[in-house]
């Protein structure tokens, strides 16, 4: 069984989650911290997860998994055991919020409802994202796969994550894409990879112009009807929203 180590270090860490719902909620302005503790849902997930996680640590069966399965009941939030969730975290609402069991989270994070932090299959060892510190995962968004999202990122309300996120950007839509870097707009021509030229179809195009040029010349000379020069069509455009954003 876990010792008083792991009770106090669970205490410490509730009384920051506290704290975190207080700052980041403005709901919460000028509300008790112990109505806070009785109220919120967010808390009382997270309360139970650090009790669940310590037992988990400590080696203990069943518990841990009952406790999260109970929680799940009570708040929609289901937080696995084996997750590895840093201070204050802030999940507010919290109904319909999925943490698996790969899952990372660093310090002062914060999560809307409906969020998951998913595997994209059946693999296993680590599948679940990475989230560092300080970063918003907007509500219903679904990051999947062991990807990482850099610190302080922001994720847009329902966006599909399932490739790494750069720190201090935000990523919307699906697939979800960066729309900023560091408060600037992701433009310019490097930030529109998907839409690149053809450079093969270019050149095909430039030598059947060439051909064509020469055939024109050569049934000039020998007066005969020109040939028909083949068109050469340029690849199929990819369609959809830039994934750059720019
Ligand atoms: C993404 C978000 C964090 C805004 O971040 P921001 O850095 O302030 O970005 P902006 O508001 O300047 O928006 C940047 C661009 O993304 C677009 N955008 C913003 N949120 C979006 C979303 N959820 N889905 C799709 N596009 C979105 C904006 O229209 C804007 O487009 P533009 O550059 O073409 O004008 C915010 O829109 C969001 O989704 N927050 C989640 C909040 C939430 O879940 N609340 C629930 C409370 S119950």
């Amino acid at each position: 069984m876990p010792g008083f180590d792991a009770f106090a270090r669970v205490a410490k860490e509730v009384r920051r989650d506290v704290r975190a719902a207080r700052d980041r909620d403005p709901a919460a302005r000028g509300v008790a911290q112990g109505e806070i503790l009785a109220t919120w849902p967010g808390i009382h997930a997270l309360l139970a997860y650090r009790v669940a996680h310590a037992l988990h640590a400590a080696g203990v069966p069943f518990l841990p998994r009952l406790l999260s399965m109970l929680t799940r009941a009570v708040t929609g939030i289901e937080i696995h055991p084996a997750a590895r969730i840093g201070e204050g975290l802030f999940i507010d609402h919290g109904a319909g919020v999925v943490i698996g069991e790969t899952v990372d989270i660093g310090s002062n994070v914060t999560l809307y409802q409906g969020v998951t932090l998913g595997g994209t299959g059946f693999a296993t060892g680590k599948r679940h994202p990475t989230v560092q510190d300080n970063v918003t995962i907007g509500s219903g968004a679904k990051l999947l796969g062991p990807i990482t999202i850099g610190h302080g990122a922001k994720i847009g309300a329902n966006s599909v994550v399932i490739t790494d996120v750069p720190p201090n950007s935000t990523v919307v839509g699906n697939p979800g894409h960066p729309v900023r870097v560091d408060g600037r707009r992701v433009e310019g021509p490097d930030a529109d990879w998907i839409h690149l030229p053809d450079p093969i179809a270019e050149a095909i195009q430039a030598l059947a112009s060439r051909i064509g040029t020469l055939e024109r010349t050569v049934a000039e000379l020998s007066e005969e009807e020109p040939q028909q020069t083949a068109e050469v069509r340029p690849l199929r455009t990819v369609k959809g929203p830039n994934p750059a954003g720019g």
